[in-house]
């Protein structure tokens, strides 16, 4: 079965082609990416300071065809080939995922194929999948996009526990409102990370929250709270001294990045052990943050655990991981596809209420 994927839930146009056979035949899922085309919409966004959803959606508009275009022409397949269309029916922006829904349910439609609706979570949980070391059921996620953070015990596909989140912002919201207070260009994640590679550790005392809570809940304001309360007594020295300016913003972002990287390993093992999982499993935009997977790596080896990760392509929002989100909920029978002719989207989409079982 080959499954066309559309994702437009935010500010990425993905689109991507899955073929489901190597799957089926227990071959590594990786093989099945046929084609795909990505589109960013970050430099569009970047003097606003964060994504303008009706430029968003425009956007999406304006790219989905021509990215559908180069998907067929890499895989070398046409229109007629596809068997079923899988998008990203929430959580997201309204009019982006409008665009999405109305994109793929036309074109499912005009070509008598069935369509999907995809939890955009579950693209990026079962994304690991499509790496080289693919985790093994049951297994435990640590999901760290821009809009969310939780840590979720997966049991097979459709079957998500939710054991903990953020209660206030998520982890990447906290690494990029944290990299604006450090001047540097939304979304800041990569480049704040980059930051802290030449920071000198334990320079600022800053608050790991939540850490000895005792649950596997996350908040992330506190930390963002105490960096702009470092950026204030900073600024009130007046110092100009260029070098001494950057030496204050390379060791700042190294304590927060140490800090949130604390926490996040901290509760993943907790929610290992609680749970007795030894597959743990890094998932979303954060995901491809170093810093925190080399932690996660470091436990492992101590620990005794393994720690899976989608290839760092797939870690930010992609068409390929609806893709295979939507081709393994097809093989699972209930698919819950969207039959109604309707562009029916979910902007707020519990994950576990979409379980199989
Ligand atoms: O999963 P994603 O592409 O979009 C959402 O579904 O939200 O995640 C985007 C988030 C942004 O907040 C971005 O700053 C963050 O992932 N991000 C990173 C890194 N690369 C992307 N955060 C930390 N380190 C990175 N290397
Ligand atoms: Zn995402």
């Amino acid at each position: 079965m080959i499954v066309l994927g559309i994702e437009t839930s935010c500010d990425e146009t993905g689109v991507a082609l899955y073929n489901t056979t190597p799957w089926e035949e227990g071959k590594p899922a990786f093989q099945g990416i046929l084609g795909q085309g990505l589109h960013s919409q970050i430099a569009m966004h970047r003097d606003y300071g964060g994504v303008v959803p009706e430029l968003a959606s425009r956007d999406h508009i304006r790219r989905v065809l021509p990215l559908l275009d180069q998907s067929l022409s890499q895989s070398g397949l046409k229109l007629a080939d596809i068997d079923a269309v899988a998008f990203t029916q929430g959580p997201g922006l309204a009019g982006a995922l409008l665009v999405g829904s109305a994109f793929a349910k036309s074109l499912a439609q005009g070509l008598n194929l069935p369509s999907i609706g995809v939890h955009h979570l579950e693209g990026h949980l079962l994304s690991p999948l499509l790496g080289q070391s693919a985790p093994q059921f049951p297994f435990i996620a640590l999901l760290v996009s821009g809009g969310h953070t939780q840590l979720m015990k997966v049991s097979g596909i459709g079957q998500y526990e939710l054991l903990g989140e953020t209660m206030d912002d998520a982890a990447g919201e906290a690494f990029d409102k944290t990299a604006k207070l450090l001047g540097l260009n939304y979304p800041g994640g990569a480049a704040i990370s980059k930051l802290a590679e030449k920071g000198r550790p334990g320079i600022f005392d800053l608050p790991k929250p939540m850490l000895h809570s005792g649950d596997l809940d996350f908040s992330f304001s506190g930390l963002k709270t105490a960096v702009l309360n470092q950026v204030k007594k900073f600024e009130e020295r007046k110092i100009t001294d260029s070098s001494e300016v950057a030496q204050f913003h390379t060791d700042l972002a190294r304590s927060f990045v140490d800090a949130i990287v604390t926490v996040l390993v901290s509760k993943s093992e907790k929610a290992l052990k609680q749970t007795s999982c030894k597959h743990l499993v890094l998932a979303g935009g954060v995901g491809a943050n170093m810093q925190l997977r080399n932690a996660l790596n470091d436990k492992a080896k101590k620990n005794r655990f393994e720690v899976h990760y989608p290839p760092l392509e797939l870690c930010t929002d992609n068409g390929v991981m609806i893709a295979f989100a939507g081709a393994l909920r097809m093989l699972a029978k209930n698919n819950g596809s969207t039959t109604s002719g309707a562009f029916d989207i979910k902007p707020r989409w519990d994950l576990q209420s979409n379980n199989l079982i």
